[in-house]
């Protein structure tokens, strides 16, 4: 890893908001000018030489993805435009027509709006009945609760990973045991997790995996959801038009086969290709050593943070590279906005998790995510800046 292949970071910013996004690398945009500038054209459609150039990048990236995630023969992968989108896909086309009145959905509060909203809206459309698992005193799931919400109405497991302002880990493993014990579908959110943490899919048994490209130093608008093979087969496509389909007539209609049938009209191409180098970067860099780093700079972080006066810290004991926190009295906006003046980028609010104010007590933190390009003097200039909060309103008027 070569922090100048991260323009941005030229400027001297700390970039502490990865749990939002990722910077860039310089590979991975080329990767997406090069298409555009040497062989733009559509793909599964042309014979000549750059259209055949074009399907073979898009589909490498597919290969990509599969070897990321060491995925087996049991999984496929297919494209969408995001990991809200691959959720959605996932609600509205698998799970719409599987469930039935009553059947019980299990949250947590700490989900992220784009694995809440959806539940809500298919709760409106047939009638499911949505139940959340308590957390724990550190924010993470009570597996106690877990197990005496089970039972045979119980039909879908939904949560992240990795939640994206607790940062806490979720024992997917564990928790895929239940759920294969008790015949549940287990959906998973890897918005935050799998840029930060290896996951293999050959040793891991879930119904569905859903993630975004630009949280993994890749492009926006494309993500991925990856799926059992046996219920992508049955999960109708929510958009239907050019590429997907076999054959149609004035009356019927034939679809091409997973994962073709999911990706109607022209895929965001230039992303997919991008997608695939950004991952290439991340696999030579290894998700372990990736993950290993992000836990090394939050304990670092924390040991400094917890001494300073006035500072709440939601998160001590999470596995993971985020850290929300806030100073006693003041608006945690206000901080946001101090220490842009200071050029450290983070997040305040409530990051899309509004259910979560409740269970802290408290609507919106200050949210600190970290990845494989930040360092120890990245935490030292913040801590620094951090320590002086008593000169927040000269720079927040
Ligand atoms: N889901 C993103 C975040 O947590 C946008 O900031």
């Amino acid at each position: 890893m070569n922090r100048e292949d991260f323009l941005m970071l030229k400027d001297d910013i700390v970039y502490f908001d990865n749990a939002a996004t990722t910077l860039k690398s310089k590979n991975m945009i080329d990767s997406m000018v090069k298409y555009y500038s040497l062989y733009t054209s559509n793909i599964h459609r042309g014979d000549y030489d750059a259209a055949l150039l074009t399907n073979k990048m898009y589909e490498k990236t597919r290969d990509i993805v599969k070897e990321f995630l060491n995925i087996g023969n049991d999984y496929e992968v297919v494209f969408t435009s995001g990991a809200t989108m691959s959720i959605n896909q996932v609600v509205f086309g698998f799970f719409k027509k599987v469930l039935k009145k009553n059947d019980i959905i299990l949250l947590t509060k700490a989900e992220h709006a784009s694995n809440v909203l959806p539940w809500l809206k298919l709760k409106e459309e047939i009638g499911i009945d949505i139940r959340y698992i308590d957390l724990n005193s550190d924010f993470e799931i009570d597996m106690k609760s877990l197990d005496n919400l089970i039972n045979e109405k119980v039909k879908v497991i939904s949560i992240a990973h990795i939640t994206n302002v607790i940062g806490d880990v979720r024992d997917i493993n564990k928790i895929s045991e239940i759920c294969k014990k008790n015949n549940i579908y287990l959906n998973i959110d890897g918005a935050q997790s799998v840029a930060h943490k290896k996951i293999d899919l050959c040793n891991l048994d879930i119904s569905f995996l859903s993630f975004s490209g630009h949280k993994l130093g890749g492009p926006t608008g494309v993500g991925v959801l990856v799926g059992k093979k046996e219920l992508l087969d049955k999960m109708d496509p929510l958009c239907l038009g050019g590429g997907m389909n076999d054959s149609f007539n004035e009356c019927e209609y034939k679809l091409k086969k997973i994962p073709t049938r999911f990706e109607a009209g022209t895929p965001p191409i230039a992303e997919v290709i991008g997608l695939g180098e950004a991952i290439n970067y991340l696999m030579k860099i290894g998700m372990d050593n990736i993950y290993k780093h992000e836990l090394e700079l939050k304990e670092y972080l924390i040991s400094k943070l917890e001494s300073i006066n006035d500072i709440v810290i939601y998160n001590r004991n999470s596995k993971s590279g985020i850290v929300s926190f806030n100073i006693n009295g003041v608006f945690a906006q206000d901080v946001s906005i101090y220490l842009n003046y200071h050029k450290i980028c983070v997040r305040a609010g409530n990051h899309c998790a509004k259910l979560l104010g409740d269970v802290l007590g408290i609507k919106n933190t200050v949210r600190i995510s970290m990845y494989f390009y930040n360092t120890k003097k990245d935490v030292d200039k913040f801590i620094k800046i951090i320590k002086d909060y008593k000169k927040i309103y000269d720079v927040v008027i």
